[in-house]
């Protein structure tokens, strides 16, 4: 067995993905530190990563014969210096994300990995933000991560041979399966899924059909697991305005332009699980 001690992970951005993360890695063993710009969030987030700790815990998700790993929380970027691998998963937005990825290449040790968990933005531009390119990767975990085994790899024209290894030596400790794929807008999973989800939400602003019939549609048709528009609320809404956003200026492709219906529920607060409602009602917020 590895000894997933000799970890540190450092993760950035206590929302939806960065607790689902965290609670991986600890499940796993793995020690982390989450950062976040307050503590109210942070707080939300150690009770989510609890949460998620415990029902990956009830579904056989987590090794049964390991302790979960230590986590410490912090409103302080700076303790990225004690990291041996840094998880970026802040808001989808290219000027956040900048600044952040900018400072933390300055605070860690050269030859950790920065690994961005984006949805969209290629990770040849991240790279252009930092100083030494090379330790840039994308790993795109999915949503419940504690559930989802396998991880979009993301590898830029200069990300090194170091981090490649790195990165794999990580996932393996979080008992992950990497499937690497070129650097690109959306890479492989959000290219074909957010137009997905955007062309169902436009389907249902046009009275086609209502959310229970796209999503029942797409499953017992077509073998979707969980239907477009209840991964919306999964996802966040907010979260795929901003996905769909980075794709639609990078590609012009208009199928990536967010729909009205989309706006329109992140102007009314309606994010999904997250807030209690989106496409469906869920009571209270959910994570
Ligand atoms: N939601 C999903 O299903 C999903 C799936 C795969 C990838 N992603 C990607 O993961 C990333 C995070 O998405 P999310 O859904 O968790 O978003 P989220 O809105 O739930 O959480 C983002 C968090 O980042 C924090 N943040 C913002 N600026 C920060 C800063 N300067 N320093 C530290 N923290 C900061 C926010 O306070 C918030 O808690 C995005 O890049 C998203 O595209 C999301």
């Amino acid at each position: 067995m590895t000894d997933n001690g000799t970890h540190r992970l450092v993760v950035l951005g206590a929302g939806v993905m960065g607790t689902g993360i965290t609670a991986t890695a600890l499940g796993h063993g793995v020690p982390v530190v989450l950062i976040d710009v307050e503590d109210v969030t942070l707080q939300r987030a150690r009770d989510s990563v609890e949460r998620q700790l415990r029902h990956a815990r009830l579904l056989g998700a987590t090794p049964a014969d390991r302790p979960a790993g230590a986590l410490l929380t912090s409103t302080d970027i700076g303790d990225v210096g004690t990291a041996t691998a840094v998880v970026e998963a802040v808001t989808e937005s290219p000027e956040i994300k900048q600044a952040v990825l900018t400072e933390v290449s300055r605070a860690i040790w050269p030859g950790t990995p920065i690994i961005s968990n984006t949805s969209g933005i290629p990770i040849n531009e991240m790279a252009s933000w930092v100083s030494r390119p090379e330790e840039v990767v994308g790993a795109h975990f999915m949503n419940p991560t504690y559930l989802i085994r396998t991880v979009e790899v993301v590898r830029g024209t200069d990300t090194g041979e170091a981090t490649m290894t790195a990165v794999a030596a990580l996932l393996a400790a979080m008992g992950r399966e990497m499937i690497v794929v070129n650097d690109s807008p959306g890479f492989v999973t959000s290219r074909l899924l957010h137009p997905m989800i955007n062309a169902a939400a436009r389907l249902v602003g046009a009275g086609v059909a209502d959310a229970e019939s796209v999503d029942a549609l797409m499953q017992n048709c077509l073998g979707h697991p969980t239907g477009p528009l209840r991964t919306a609320d999964l996802i966040g809404i907010d979260n795929l305005v901003d996905s769909l956003t980075v794709l639609h200026k990078r590609t012009g492709d208009e199928s990536c332009r967010p729909s009205e219906v989309l706006l329109s529920k992140v102007r009314a607060g309606e994010l999904g699980r997250k807030s209690g409602r989106g496409f469906y009602d869920y009571g209270k917020a959910l994570s």
